[in-house]
């Protein structure tokens, strides 16, 4: 094993996820019968065919849940099992249980109900049209907007429109639930959230909370797609563990998890952009139109964080933005990396192209001239502080000077009429913290064994951020030891309870505070131990390097340093607590949902990348060559897993806008169900990547570190901005549309005058 044991897990593949635990004894498989409607009502369900199928053992429905039929964890719109009405295609209406998996999903398939459709909307304008809203529109301003017009040298409005994204994590949705003797049930769940699984099981199956345990060794990826959807899974996997007394496991297939499993939420939009005659941003307006899917799910909160980051890195003095959450009849969409966040921002970036074409001036040079200076207000009134967006502009051109990369392009441009390149520079300011304010806190438990090994568990999931080698590395050098003597234990509500998710890049934030500060509690008990057998004030031992021994500089200095393992023994024989639990929660966070302001987050991270695309105007293909970014994470706590974290999420994010489509068929059923159809990047796709980070500390971090994980995603928004301005060296017109993705069609059709591609 190397330092990153969770890497070497990782790459050689002997990490176990949830869908690799061995099956126990008995087990039995269960799989939904979903709606192949996406709008219907229904009065009977139809088992006989299903209960013919060789291996099905029984097949429940909504009157088989003994609690309340009910998982909607925002609001109470999300029946477990549909009763008597289907929202969307792939709701799940009747559960079948199987001795082995294909004949779980052979049953399922079999399942049919007496339909009758209804119309379905599909489309979030024309909800918002027809009123089919999950809650009413927020609008959330600041100065004067409608008095600001008038000073303005140019407005520009548009539209635009940025797709959907399926998560595609290595491993599916999946769960584990074994009953217990006490009438209870213990589920492996893979999910980000445990406390909202065990809550939601409770609800369901009628049990107190303490009778249902969630565990969760680790996550073959999440991305936001397990923070509330594992949720189904595991209660449904626990209503038919209860009910026939045997382990269950709920695992669908990956063309299964595309068609009933919600994905990030896609945007339409009205823009107006305002500017000086300076080419000063003065006013912005907009009109967010949010796909939420048939149930609220986490999208309130997900339209929330489109308003927090509406103008990005960018000082915008009169701000009106308005947001609304429409209901479709589509699968319920849910959180994905940046939650909100890089919709909003797709929409303002498209805005500064819009100026950037009426004022023939290149975009970044609007960008660079309104980044957020210190001490500028955001529109929700929290004070920019410690602002790293210039400075990690000036460090990404001490790497490659942008000017120097768009002259290249010129001069490239001037000599090949085929192949045509472009850039453009995308930065990044996202907020940290989870916009819930409550959602802000985080317990660990530590336990030091007799031989000096230390056990530590907190409600963090890991899902291949390397959310757990963090808290290691903290509570290692909390102690003093090496690395190898620190085990992470897997997130269990038994252990650790009322846990937030592990998401909003706050994982190793919060859990690793709470780690730290458990690991400082069982110190304060050590130190006096160990000054007793060096013989100096408690105040004067320092752990380190494997020993207690009196710090330099210490007035009296008694023997030589004792090792970690002696101290640990002394204290046990002295009847000292060796065991901590400690609770963390983040400091000066408030927000008034009333006015809308308030100071909502920690802090913020920034960051600017510069993306370098070329188009074959011929073949119609794009490709983005380079992404050159200077990423601010403070000091990093594991460099290795923070570069793999922006690199990730910037090719996460170029799928997003380029590669990766989500098509529906005119009644509301998923085409793209399979990576053949649903394109996701690949090495070959992937650019060229030179990651930098900015490096200075964090006063506010765990040991002087920002939170990684989700904003270098935005970066990859700079691929639909970079392949467009290679596109309108060509074809103006070809540029014109401010909507993404990008896909290999569509450039094709825009470059040569056929409109938008044809739906398959
Ligand atoms: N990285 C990997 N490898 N796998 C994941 O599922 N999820 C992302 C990000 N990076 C994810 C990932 C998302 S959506 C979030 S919110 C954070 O990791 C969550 O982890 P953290 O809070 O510990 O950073
Ligand atoms: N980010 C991610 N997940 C969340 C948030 C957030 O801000 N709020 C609630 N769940
Ligand atoms: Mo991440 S979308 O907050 O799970």
């Amino acid at each position: 094993m190397s330092a990153n044991q969770h890497l070497d897990l990782l790459v050689t593949g002997a990490a176990r996820f949830t869908s690799d635990l061995p099956w126990p004894e008995g087990c039995l498989h269960a799989h939904p019968a979903v709606s192949p409607h996406a709008h219907a009502r229904f009065t009977a369900v139809d088992a006989a065919a299903a209960l013919a199928t060789p291996g099905v053992v029984a097949v429940l429905t909504a009157a088989d849940v003994p609690g309340e039929n009910q998982i909607g964890s925002v609001q109470p719109d999300e029946p477990l099992l549909a009763e008597g009405e289907v929202h969307c295609v792939g709701e799940p209406y009747a559960l079948v249980i199987a001795d082995s998996p294909d004949s779980a999903w052979r049953g399922a398939h079999a399942v049919t109900a007496d339909f009758q459709p209804l119309p379905a909307i599909l489309d979030p304008r024309d909800a918002f049209a027809a009123g089919s809203l999950i809650s009413p529109p927020r609008t959330w301003a600041s100065g004067d907007v409608d008095g600001a017009w008038a000073a303005c040298a140019t407005v520009v409005s548009g539209t635009a429109e940025i797709g959907s994204q399926e998560h595609v994590a290595m491993e599916t949705q999946c769960a584990l639930a074994v009953p217990t003797d006490s009438g209870g049930v213990a589920v492996h769940s893979g999910t980000q959230s445990p406390s909202v699984v065990q809550r939601a099981i409770a609800r369901v199956t009628a049990l107190p909370m303490h009778a249902v345990e969630v565990d969760v060794v680790r996550l073959g990826g999440g991305f936001g797609g397990k923070e509330d959807q594992a949720t189904l899974w595991a209660c449904l996997a626990a209503l038919a563990a209860l009910r026939f007394g045997r382990p269950v496991r709920t695992c669908p297939d990956r063309r299964e998890d595309f068609r009933i499993t919600g994905k990030r939420h896609p945007y339409q939009a009205d823009f107006t952009l305002g500017l000086d005659a300076d080419g000063r941003f003065v006013a912005y307006e907009a009109m967010l139109f949010q796909d939420a899917g048939a149930s609220t799910d986490l999208s309130l909160a997900i339209l929330e964080r489109s308003l927090f980051h509406a103008t990005n890195a960018y000082a915008v003095p009169n701000v009106r933005v308005t947001a609304a959450s429409c209901r479709t009849n589509l699968p319920s969409n849910t959180a994905f990396r940046g939650f909100g966040g890089p919709q909003a921002i797709f929409v303002f970036e498209c805005a500064i192209r819009a100026a950037a074409r009426e004022l023939g001036v290149p975009p970044e040079d609007l960008q660079r001239r309104n980044l957020l200076a210190e001490g500028d207000v955001f529109h929700h009134g929290m004070r920019a502080e410690h602002v790293r967006a210039r400075a990690s502009w000036d460090g990404l051109e001490g790497v490659r000077p942008v000017a120097e990369a768009r002259a290249a392009a010129a001069a490239w441009n001037a000599g090949n009429p085929r192949v045509r390149r472009g850039v453009a520079v995308q930065p990044v300011c996202f907020g940290i913290a989870f916009t819930a304010t409550l959602l802000n806190q985080a317990e660990a438990l530590v336990h030091v064994y007799l031989d000096g090994t230390v056990v530590v568990t907190t409600g963090a999931v890991e899902m291949g951020q390397g959310v757990q080698g963090k808290i290691r590395r903290v509570v290692a050098r909390t102690f003093g030891i090496p690395e190898a003597a620190v085990h992470l234990a897997s997130a269990n509500t038994l252990r650790v309870a009322n846990v937030s998710a592990t998401a909003a890049s706050t994982g190793s934030d919060l859990n690793g505070a709470a780690a730290r500060e458990a690991a400082l509690s069982v110190l304060a008990e050590l130190r006096p131990v160990a000054a007793a057998r060096l013989g100096c004030a408690p105040d004067d031992v320092e752990f380190a390097d494997g020993v207690a021994r009196v710090r330099p500089g210490a007035a009296a200095g008694g023997t030589g340093p004792v090792a970690w393992g002696d101290v640990v023994a002394d204290a046990y024989l002295r009847r000292v607590r060796l065991s901590a639990l400690a609770h963390y929660a983040t400091p000066g966070l408030h927000f008034d949902r009333d006015t809308n302001t308030g100071h909502p987050f920690h802090y913020h991270v920034y960051g600017t990348a510069l993306v370098e695309a070329s188009v074959d105007v011929l073949l119609g293909t794009a490709h983005v060559d380079r992404v050159t970014a200077m990423h601010d994470a403070g000091a990093l706590l594991d460099e290795l897993t923070d570069r793999g974290q922006v690199e990730g999420g910037i090719v996460q994010g170029l799928g997003w806008v380029t590669s990766e489509e989500i098509l529906h068929s005119p009644d509301g059923r998923l085409l793209t169900d399979t990576l053949s159809t649903f394109k996701i990047p690949d090495i070959q796709s992937s650019p060229e990547l030179d990651v930098h980070f900015l490096g200075e500390e964090n006063p506010l971090g765990l040991m002087g570190s920002k939170a990684v994980g989700e904003p270098p995603l935005i970066y990859g928004l700079g691929g639909f901005f970079a392949i467009q301005d290679a596109m309108a060296g060509w074809r103006p017109e070809a540029a014109g549309e401010f909507r993404a993705p990008l896909t290999p069609e569509r450039v094709f059709g825009l470059l040569h005058g056929l409109g938008a591609a044809p739906e398959p």
